[in-house]
């Protein structure tokens, strides 16, 4: 199958396309890189032993958009492009309506236009808001708490109408929990500019020396250890279940929201344990005030997935960790050498 990912080269992006490439898929890449870079592209070659197409521009752009469709013969679009973090989210919301909304309008225009009818949606437990219960399942009700997790549900919402308006179309919304770690051949990450917002990367720049110690935000969550519970993920178990999620559209049609998240949860405590076991060091830590928006617990109900996917997680807390620190060691040691 010819299968178009925007927003390619990025994290999530990068290791599906490696895992759909291996699956025997023909993977197209769009991204801006914005967020992204070109060495990305050099990786993912040298990975899997195989040329990517990839055109750089906007998911906006929507003559581009129609022309990748007819040019590449395209299948299916998993749709990854996208700006993800919550505390620019308010301080830009327009960027952030402007390129995910807006990026996801063009790419529906597109692809009703070139009657290609199958969508993955890089979607999030963001559109939970805050828990009413645990673990979340897709039936649990949407509330927006940010721009950017407003942005998710305006365009699940957006495209649970347009599979509506055609019965050709065949969408299913990812609600991704925490996605952590890295390829096992060190080659691919998550590699933030600037000072990471998330745990992992922030966990793995202070295990390197480049920040001094992690802010543990908040201890007094009614938690058993006091810190806040999430679903980690790891990418290349995410990255299996849009392969799986895409084999899915071949039999399924209409729009279907599906949890991708391990249903375990685990406290910030837990994580910076396993990842000093992974690295055989302590990691430096304090305790800071809870960071605003915070739900002191997520955890995702995962059944769905299995029964509709056949897809389950598989990698550990520990295979999480010590990719990462394989991952982050590469890059180190691939810039001493730059
Ligand atoms: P990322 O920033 O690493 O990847 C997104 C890619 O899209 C980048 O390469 C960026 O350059 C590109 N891009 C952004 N805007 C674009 C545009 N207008 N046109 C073309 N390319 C554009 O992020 P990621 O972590 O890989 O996330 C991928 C998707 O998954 C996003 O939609 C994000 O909201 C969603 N998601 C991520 C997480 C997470 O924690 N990483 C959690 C839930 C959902
Ligand atoms: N945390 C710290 N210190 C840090 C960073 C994070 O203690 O330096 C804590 C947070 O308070 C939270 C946990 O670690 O309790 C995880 O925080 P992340 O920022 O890594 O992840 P979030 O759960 O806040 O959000 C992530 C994505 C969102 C997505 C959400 C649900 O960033 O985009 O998962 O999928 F919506």
């Amino acid at each position: 199958m010819n299968i178009l990912l925007t927003g390619g080269l990025g994290y999530i992006g990068s290791h599906t396309a490696v895992t759909l490439t291996e699956a025997g898929h023909k993977v197209i890449l769009l991204d801006n890189l914005s967020n992204s870079s070109l060495d990305v592209l050099e990786r993912l070659q040298a990975l899997t032993g195989k040329p990517f197409a990839f055109i750089e521009g906007d998911v906006r752009d929507t003559p581009l958009l129609s022309k990748m469709l007819a040019d590449y013969r395209i299948d299916s679009v998993v749709h990854f492009a996208g700006l993800k973090a919550v505390g620019e989210s308010l301080e830009k919301p327009v960027e952030y309506f402007s390129n995910n909304v807006q990026g996801a309008i063009s790419l529906l225009q597109a692809m009703n236009d070139s009657g290609v009818y199958k969508l993955v949606f890089s979607s999030s437990a963001t559109v939970y808001g805050e828990p009413e219960y645990l673990p979340l399942d897709e039936v649990h009700p949407t509330s927006a708490t940010n721009p950017y997790g407003r942005t998710k549900l305006h365009i699940e919402e957006m495209l649970e109408d347009v599979s509506s308006s055609n019965s050709e179309w065949r969408i299913v919304c990812l609600r991704y929990f925490n996605p952590v770690g890295a390829h096992p051949s060190g080659l691919i990450g998550e590699d933030p500019s600037g000072i990471p917002n998330n745990l992992m990367p922030y966990i793995a720049r202070v295990a390197s020396g480049a920040l001094p110690e992690l802010n543990i935000f908040g201890d007094d969550y009614p938690t058993e250890d006091g810190t806040a519970i999430r679903d980690y993920i790891h990418v290349c178990d995410l990255a299996e279940g849009h392969g799986a999620a895409i084999n899915y559209l071949d039999n399924q049609k209409g729009w279907h929201a599906i949890n991708l998240g391990t249903g375990q949860g685990h406290s910030v405590f837990e994580m910076v344990r396993t990842f000093e076991k992974a690295i055989g060091q302590s990691l430096p830590h304090r305790v800071t005030a809870r960071r605003a928006g915070d739900v002191a617990v997520c955890y995702a109900k995962t059944d769905k997935a299995y029964t509709e996917l056949g897809w389950k997680a598989q990698r550990d807390l520990d295979e999480m960790c010590s990719s990462v620190w394989y991952f982050q060691n590469f890059q180190i040691s691939k810039d001493k050498v730059a």
